[in-house]
């Protein structure tokens, strides 16, 4: 049986631009292609998911347009229930990408709707969150409707995972205390412990400690081509990820925690076999272009992974 898990969060229209560099300040350079994709940090992490088998419930928001609607019936195609995606009077959210030849994207997000979602709406959604086994937020809605989530996860015992992207130096006490596994990456982590930027073990094992006194007593980073570092129920350790030519990373962290979210256990004791089952999905994200549409099934994951003993 896979999780059930509710995933709090963005909706997004990603438009990449292919180009050959970041231009510098000032100046104007040729895009070589375009393209428009299903994106938005919380949509790509609930698909993930559901590609895994997880029962996926969204809570989130679009405009009242043609962008939002599209988005409400691609997720129900992923067979994501979508009661709890309310409409709001603003347009649905969408992301520049800007990718570079060797894959590595730079994005600037307009929330739109996302921004709209509220603790009210949150409250709705409140039985669905009862049930659940996994709840899952990022950053890219309000602050006051992520801490409401989390708070009735806490209360009903559901696994709480807070990815803290786009990255912010400051979460509330609350979020913090009723979080139970957070993950950032190597930026994102730095950030929260107010400490540079570190792929180093030993600095990431004082960072994760650091992280603990804040109330994020779980925590995995991950660290692009340096693999993916836990510290998690006392144990900690370094994995390392699957190297591929990298077409487009965008939506390979999304890819990683929406597998998280499908296959861990409220114990988190199987924990580094499921992040190597998820740095292998993302790796697959990585090898292909754009954000939902490069994300793989868990048929994929399974049939790819090398050691079949970490195949759950
Ligand atoms: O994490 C990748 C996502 O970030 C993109 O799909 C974009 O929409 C932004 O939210």
């Amino acid at each position: 049986m896979k999780n059930k898990v509710v995933i709090i969060g963005s909706l997004n229209i990603d438009t990449i631009q292919m180009i050959d560099r970041l231009p510098k300040q000032g100046e104007t350079i040729s895009i070589s292609n375009q393209a428009s994709n299903f994106g938005g940090k919380g949509a790509n992490q609930a698909v993930a998911a559901a590609r895994q088998g997880a029962d996926v419930t969204f809570i989130g928001a679009v405009g009242d347009d043609d962008r939002g609607r599209a988005f409400k019936q691609l997720l129900t195609d992923e067979g994501i229930t979508t009661d709890y995606i309310f409409t709001k009077k603003q347009l649905t959210g969408s992301a520049t990408i800007m990718l570079e030849a060797d894959g590595h994207n730079t994005i600037m997000v307009f929330g739109g709707a996302n921004m709209s979602l509220n603790a009210s709406d949150i409250i709705q959604a409140h039985d669905v969150i009862a049930a659940a086994d996994v709840v899952v937020a990022q950053l890219e809605v309000p602050i006051d409707a992520v801490a409401k989530g989390f708070e009735i996860a806490r209360e009903f015992g559901a696994l709480t995972i807070l990815n803290p992207a786009p990255i912010t130096s400051h979460l509330s006490a609350d979020i913090m205390m009723n979080t139970d596994l957070v993950i950032p990456n190597e930026t994102e982590a730095a950030a929260l412990a107010h400490v540079t930027p570190t792929t180093n073990k030993e600095a990431l094992g004082e960072l994760t400690n650091k992280l603990k006194k804040l109330g994020m007593v779980h925590t995995i980073v991950t660290l692009g081509g340096d693999g993916v570092y836990y510290n998690v129920k006392g144990k900690t350790g370094q994995l390392p990820i699957f190297k591929v030519k990298a077409v487009d990373t965008t939506a390979a962290g999304d890819t990683f925690i929406g597998t998280i979210a499908a296959n861990i256990s409220q114990s988190m004791n199987d924990l580094p076999a499921i992040i190597t089952r998820s740095s292998f999905a993302s790796s697959l994200t990585v090898s292909r272009s754009g954000a939902i549409v490069s994300i793989p099934t868990k048929a994929e994951v399974d049939a790819g992974l090398p050691n079949p003993s970490i195949v759950k």
